[in-house]
């Protein structure tokens, strides 16, 4: 098969190193990948919401499947342009897409299905918000609706950090488009946990849990960022967790969209707050999380295209994909300044060194070639994953791998895992 991953994050060079050990993948090409696809694929410089160009790209190369990585052309309906132009392509089209696309639409679906989720308020109009906000005693959430890259949300504990929220988001536009409305949820506690699940329509198949860990400092401190490290499995999600997800959480959703009438077909990924009062949805994304897909990758031993086949063909309750025992934990290297500005071009080295480690992967993200030199081309630039006998394992290997590795102004969090660890 001749393969195209659009994307060129950390997730699609996992993706690309998953789907070259297909042994019906004869060619891979990323549009636009990284230093990291090129390994694997080749890589092809068109943009990933560059529709028009890869539907043209997929018809000259003959390719069988696409697969895309980042939500934006998903939401964008690169799905339905595939399809039309009659091309095989794995994910939610446009209509199923908008459960991330629009987070007022996603709210919305959530609570006429009785499906577990914060309550919320979504508002057009920044002076309504503040005037809900200061009706609100409780500490709440502040979320642009639109997508925001992860970044659209805040965390307010009084009453003047939801106001600046607003500002931001509302007035001074940060986010641009994505804040034409804002969503106020009530803050919910507990631990998170990131459950992805293949989805044709009808079938759910659950894949292996993980966590994901989103503020940029250690202990959780600081502003949110695309996620700064990411463990499989996680142990808060017991069996039992794991059922009441499916039963309160993805069967529901996955009914919902079906009465809505938009099927979902793809990859669904469930952020879920383990609160005292059970699972509660945090978000919804339509694709593979990204720096989940990295150990979860690394530790799927079944063929990944059967099951994307299977997926986009309604097939899923033929599938049954095999784990590895082994934890993978990977940890995130990052410019400095982000998640707000940050430099580029940065040298990195220690890439061949780390390279050489068994049960070692380390994933490219933000990163470009330069005259033979892989420098940094984004925030997030590396995520160094390892695998191992168990999380405290595979733990002390990445961290081993990630001291080998050096750009100027490095920063990672040294406590990715420590949740799963103090469980025990
Ligand atoms: P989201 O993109 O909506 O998942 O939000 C990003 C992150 O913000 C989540 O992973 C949580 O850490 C936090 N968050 C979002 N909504 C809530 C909420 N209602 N209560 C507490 N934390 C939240
Ligand atoms: N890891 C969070 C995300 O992919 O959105």
């Amino acid at each position: 098969m001749r393969i195209l991953i659009i994307g060129s994050g950390g997730r699609e060079h996992a993706l690309a190193w998953k789907i070259a050990q297909s042994p019906r993948v004869k060619k891979i090409f990323a549009a636009p990948g990284n230093p990291g696809t090129a390994q694997f694929a080749q890589n092809v410089p068109m943009a990933a919401d560059d529709v028009k160009s890869l539907i043209e790209f997929a018809r000259r190369e003959k390719i069988d499947l696409t697969v895309v990585g980042p939500e934006r052309p998903l939401i964008a309906g690169i799905v339905d342009a595939f399809q039309e132009a009659g091309l095989r392509i794995f994910g939610p089209n446009a209509a199923a897409a908008r459960l991330e696309g629009s987070k007022s639409f996603c709210k919305q679906l959530l609570r006429h299905h009785a499906v577990p989720t914060a309550e919320y308020r979504s508002f057009k109009r920044a002076v309504d918000a503040r005037k809900f906000i200061e009706t609100r005693d409780e500490a709440v959430v502040v979320k642009a609706s639109g997508e925001a890259l992860g970044k659209g949300v805040f965390v307010c504990e009084t009453h003047e950090q939801a106001f600046d929220a607003v500002q931001q988001i509302m007035v001074d536009r940060v986010f641009g488009d994505a804040g034409n409305e804002v969503v106020i949820e009530e803050k919910l506690t507990g631990e998170e946990a990131s459950i992805l699940a293949l989805v044709d329509g009808r079938n759910i198949y659950t894949m292996e849990s993980s966590q994901d860990h989103k503020a940029i400092f250690d202990g959780d401190k600081g502003p949110n960022t695309g996620g700064m490290g990411a463990y499989s499995p996680a142990p808060v999600v017991t069996d039992a967790v794991m059922s009441q997800i499916e039963r309160d959480i993805l069967v529901p959703t996955v009914h919902a969209m079906n009465h809505e009438g938009c099927p979902y077909s793809g990859l669904l990924y469930a952020g879920v707050m383990l609160t005292p009062g059970g699972p509660k949805v945090l978000e919804f994304n339509v694709r593979f999380g990204d720096p989940e897909a990295q150990p979860l990758m690394m530790r799927l031993k079944s063929d990944i295209i059967d099951a994307m086949e299977a997926t986009i063909d309604g097939r899923l309750d033929e599938v049954t994909l095999e784990w590895s025992e082994q934890a993978a934990v990977g940890v995130v290297m990052a410019a400095a300044g982000y998640p707000g500005d940050y430099q580029k071009g940065k040298v990195i080295t220690g890439l061949d060194d780390a390279a050489t480690m068994n049960n070692v992967m380390v994933f490219q993200a933000g990163t470009r070639e330069v005259d033979g030199r892989i420098v940094t081309a984004g925030g997030r630039v590396l995520c160094v994953t390892a695998v191992g006998p168990t999380i405290a394992d595979a733990k002390i290997l990445a961290y081993e791998a990630a001291q080998r590795i050096r750009f100027e102004g490095a920063q990672y969090r040294t406590d990715i895992a420590d949740k799963a660890l103090r469980r025990r």
